[in-house]
């Protein structure tokens, strides 16, 4: 200890360093010593500290908690994080999707909501978002989409012009968009808002009967949103006003929770539904399919190194545990590679060893070596082996959350269903969901979303756009885009 009982700095080997100001040199004026392995440290380490941010979902925070299971749904899945009386520990991270790692907070875009259950039988991430829909429902068109909102080639600005170019040429966003644009487009801070699975997934029981479920995680803080005047004012204040809110919230034990409820289709109903249960730009109306509750998330624990518990995160949705799994949602199939393609090329092959990422249930594997790896592989290396180690358990573990399905191989969209239409829904939410003074905020977001360098002719398809969604609202949308353009 020092004199003042503190710590002795060392370097990273855990030598005791004499300064923690001064670099070594010949005489106090004179060049720096190379054999200053301390200062080289110093820089060394500094010039790598940055690491590649994530592409989609840069900017972020997240939290440590729990959920707790709170009602029976075993009749519906084995799986053990939801069956009655279970509490898992979690970590979350909540983000902005277009914006770079240090953008503003307050930018109107959907926000992620990406969960990690450490169950015991192994790491099950639920990677949704705070709306119930999706912008495209073909993975191929995912990657065009986010470069469509994130940066020109040029100017490296960001443009409204190619935004509404992408959106006016994929209808199937309009449900989206239309979320978007209204007030849930700014949540007022990330414990204000909803998380959703938005995909469809699959649930197994005991006995392997099979249900499609969708997630809504309700926030227990209500739902409060923010006016674009007041996301802008923010903006330029605070950029991380979310991340901030988040974690001050915690310090002071004012812990928010979610109310997980969920939709649940058996399994045979999915053929003849209205709508096409697995197209990711459609919702299930509650009639149909009404919320069953399963439990409460609660987060009351802040990281203490934001890099190594938030930044090195790796949410990944082919964690899927026993009694869990995916859909035919054509973008989970894709999500199901993307995300550990992005973590290997992000952090490496061994990002699982990374405490947040590591599993609290035992793992036993044949992975070995590879970059940074620092858990120690055991012999026998190979299966089938002779020698003592792992063996998968088909029987307790069989392939169940499967589904049948035959076809040539083609590229072509989903076969529609009776109601499937990519206006239907939006208009039901800009009719039936939003009240007056709603519809007059969406009018005046689109509005000056549109005036802010979007041209002809994206701008004619804008209005057409709009008016597909619903007549007026796109009538109000053109008048106010030509008033505002001075006649
Ligand atoms: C992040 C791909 C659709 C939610 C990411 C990342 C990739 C990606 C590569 C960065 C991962 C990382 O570096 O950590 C895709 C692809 C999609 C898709 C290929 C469709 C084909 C979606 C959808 C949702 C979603 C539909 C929500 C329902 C998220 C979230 C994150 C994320 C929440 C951030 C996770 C975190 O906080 O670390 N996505 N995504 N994505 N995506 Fe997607």
């Amino acid at each position: 200890m020092t004199s003042d009982n503190r710590k002795p700095t060392t370097t990273d080997a855990g030598i005791p360093v004499s300064s923690d100001e001064h670099s070594l040199t010949v005489g106090p004026n004179g060049p720096i010593l190379l054999h200053d392995h301390y200062l080289i440290e110093q820089m060394a380490n500094f010039n790598r500290e940055r690491i590649p941010e994530r592409q989609p979902h840069a900017k972020g925070g997240g939290a440590f908690g729990h959920f707790e299971v709170t009602q029976d749904v075993s009749q519906y899945t084995r799986a053990a994080v939801f069956q009655p009386g279970t509490k898992t520990d979690t970590v979350i991270r909540f983000s902005t999707v277009a914006g770079e790692r240090g953008s503003p907070d307050t930018w109107r875009d959907p926000r992620g909501f990406a969960l990690k259950f450490y169950t015991s039988e192994g790491n099950y991430d639920m990677v949704g978002n705070n709306t119930p829909v999706f912008f495209v429902r073909d993975p191929l068109k995912f990657q065009h989409f986010i470069r469509s909102q994130k940066r020109r080639a040029d100017s490296g600005l960001r443009d409204h012009d190619m935004q509404w170019d992408f959106w006016t040429l994929s209808p199937e966003s309009a449900h989206q968009v239309t979320w978007l644009m209204g007030d849930r487009g700014i949540p007022k801070t990330w414990r204000n808002m909803n998380g959703y699975t938005s995909h469809t997934y699959m649930w197994v029981n005991a006995q392997g009967e099979k249900f499609w479920v969708k997630y809504h995680f309700k926030t227990d803080q209500g739902i409060e949103c923010l006016t674009q005047e007041e996301a802008d004012r923010i903006a330029g204040e605070d950029a991380d006003y979310h991340r901030r809110d988040l974690f001050q919230a915690i310090e002071r034990g004012d812990y928010p929770s979610w109310t997980l409820k969920v939709q649940v289709m058996p399994f045979a109903e999915a053929d003849d539904y209205r709508f096409n249960p697995f197209d990711l730009t459609k919702i299930w109306p509650h009639d149909d399919y009404p919320l069953h509750e399963v439990g409460r998330l609660t987060l009351n624990r802040n990281p203490t190194d934001f890099h190594t518990e938030i930044e090195q995160a790796a949410f990944e949705p082919n964690n899927l545990v026993p009694g869990i799994g995916i859909s035919p949602d054509k973008m989970l199939i894709a999500r199901v590679f993307s995300y550990a393609d992005a973590h290997r090329a992000r952090m490496g092959v061994n990002y699982k060893q990374i405490p947040v990422n590591a599993p609290k249930s035992p793992v036993h594997n044949y992975s070995k070596d590879g970059v940074m790896r620092v858990q120690n592989a055991t012999d026998p290396v190979y299966a089938p082996n002779s020698k003592g180690g792992p063996q998968a358990d088909g029987e307790r573990y069989p392939e169940m959350a499967t589904w049948s399905t035959e076809g040539d191989f083609v590229r072509a969209p989903y076969t529609p269903h009776r109601d499937d239409d990519d206006f239907i829904q939006p208009n039901t939410l800009v009719n039936k969901v939003m009240d007056d003074a709603q519809r007059d905020r969406l009018v005046s977001n689109v509005v000056g979303h549109l005036l802010d360098g979007v041209s002809e002719p994206v701008l004619e398809r804008a209005f057409e756009y709009w008016r597909n969604i619903d007549k007026t609202i796109g009538e109000r949308i053109a008048k106010g885009v030509k008033e505002g353009k001075g006649g």
